[in-house]
């Protein structure tokens, strides 16, 4: 009995956030993030967290408090963040302070180049805040985002 519980506490658990828009893959400017759903790229995630053995909560959301919210409580109950945060990236402030304020790992990823496209997109100021960031490899990002995140929590201990 001690041995099952203990063994349950110790699977890694993910909490995956996508920003705005992202609902929209698909659909959206093909010729820059592919044509990919996310449920699709949601199902990519879920079997790399199956083969990989951690426990993976998916999130998407158009709204900035919303983020803001759900990093801020992500410590309770998860041990790391991988997060695309879309155009909030360029933007946002208060998800930057969120991720450096919440004690767990975060890794930013992105599905395009961001420094390839233009010039706004260059800066992402919740970067600074992540371990590390992974773009412009269409929805391999999210995979090797994973990857990183999950080598960043065992690196911790
Ligand atoms: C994005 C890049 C952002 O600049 C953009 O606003 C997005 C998607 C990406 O995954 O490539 O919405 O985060």
């Amino acid at each position: 009995m001690a041995g099952k519980k203990a063994k349950s506490k110790s699977v890694t658990r993910i909490l995956v956030i996508h920003g705005p828009n992202l609902n929209l893959l698909g659909e959206r400017e093909p010729d820059v993030y592919g044509k990919i759903s996310l449920s699709r790229i949601n199902e990519m995630i879920r079997v790399e967290a199956k083969a990989t053995g951690i426990k993976v909560t998916i999130v998407q959301s158009n709204h900035e408090g919303k983020m803001v919210d759900l990093i801020g409580s992500a410590g309770k109950n998860f041990e790391g963040i991988l997060i695309n945060p879309a155009a909030y990236t360029h933007t946002s402030v208060a998800l930057r302070d969120a991720l450096k304020a919440c004690g767990i790992p975060a890794v930013e990823v992105h599905l395009s180049n961001i420094y390839s496209r233009e010039e706004f997109r260059h800066q992402s100021l919740t970067a600074a805040s992540c371990v590390g960031t992974v773009c412009g490899f269409r929805e391999g990002s999210y995979i090797l985002g994973l990857k990183g995140l999950v080598q960043a929590i065992k690196d911790r201990v």
